[in-house]
């Protein structure tokens, strides 16, 4: 099956001048939870308002479930849901009619049923009369995803979901975020939590400066992004690493007794072993020996500098 999203050669220069995107090529398959991940400034909410479309492209095209957003935007929209960075809805309406209100905008036939279902789904049926503006944060959040779910969309894109929530509300949106999936609603959300999309992301896209750095399975960015540490705890101090193994990236803890050998974990096998044996040869005698993998978090630094 095709992918159910395909951005391509997708750029966007602002009217002042810049250029918040440049050229994205990017596919979302059916299904998957695809975290873009990126910091401040970096095009992520450009790029979803593009494929919502909210803002005209410079350039590029893209297509959502096979229909084009420009030429057939409607379509591609109904296939859309779409929970926005900002939070903005009717505080004086109920949590129903305002969810029954979004699905009237896309020409869908009521569905009651539906609608209880996509309530009860994310725990808000018992709300389902209360004003907007009596929800707490939480709840209101649950309430623009509601919103956005409410034309059975197949996507749902999810923008910065839990910038600035407290850890506990993070969580349960995570929960539901996962039960949509189950439900088979594809997600996209973005977000400049790392920890977000670790926890969450089957995919990561990397954005930084409007151009799109890595995309891979989350296991995999890892493996062939990070690097992995030796850490050899030798039974006596040393005074320098002997000149015979200046080839090798090893470091000496100022105290002589921690040895540290840096290795891209793809090739991993050969450098260590070859490693231990020249250290034996060399009379160096280990007590302890520990290996530490990168983390996506210096993973990320080292892809986009600390910069949007
Ligand atoms: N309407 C606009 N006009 C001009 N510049 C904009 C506009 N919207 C966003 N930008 C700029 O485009 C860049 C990317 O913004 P945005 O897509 O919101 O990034 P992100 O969502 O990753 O934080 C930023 O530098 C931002 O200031
Ligand atoms: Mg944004």
């Amino acid at each position: 099956m095709p992918a159910i999203i395909a951005v391509e050669g997708l750029s966007k220069t602002y009217a002042g001048g810049f250029q918040a995107l440049k050229s994205v090529d990017l596919t979302i398959e059916r299904g998957e939870i695809f975290a873009l991940l990126g910091p401040n400034g970096a095009g992520k909410t450009t790029l979803i308002g593009i494929v919502c479309g909210l803002v005209t492209p410079t350039a590029g095209r893209v297509t959502v479930d096979g229909h084009d957003i420009h030429r057939d935007y409607r379509a591609a929209r109904a296939t859309i849901g779409l929970v926005p960075q900002e939070l903005h809805t009717d505080m004086f309406e109920t949590v129903w009619s305002t969810v029954t209100f979004s699905r009237g905008l896309f020409g869908k036939p009521r569905n009651p049923q539906f609608i209880e279902q996509v309530l009860r789904d994310l725990s808000l049926w018992d709300k389902r009369d209360a004003k907007i503006m009596t929800l707490s944060g939480g709840m209101k959040r649950r309430v623009m995803i509601a919103k956005a779910l409410s034309h059975e969309p197949r996507v749902l894109f999810l923008d910065e979901p839990t910038a600035g929530v407290d850890v506990e509300l993070r969580r349960s949106m995570w929960e539901v975020v996962r039960r949509l999936r189950e439900r088979g609603v594809t997600i996209i959300l973005t977000t400049h939590y790392i920890e977000e999309a670790e926890e969450m992301a089957d995919r990561i896209g990397v954005i930084s400066r409007g151009e799109i750095v890595v995309v891979e399975e989350k296991a995999s960015l890892i493996e062939k992004l990070g690097k992995k540490q030796l850490i050899l705890q030798l039974r006596e101090p040393l005074a320098a690493v002997p000149p015979e193994l200046a080839d090798e990236k090893l470091e000496l803890s100022g105290d002589g007794t921690v040895l540290t050998y840096t290795f891209n974990a793809q090739d991993e096998h050969a450098g260590i072993a070859t490693l231990l044996r020249r250290l034996s040869e060399h009379g160096l005698d280990f007590r302890d020996l520990q290996t530490r993998q990168s983390s996506l978090e210096e993973i990320f630094v080292s892809l986009v500098g600390g910069r949007p």
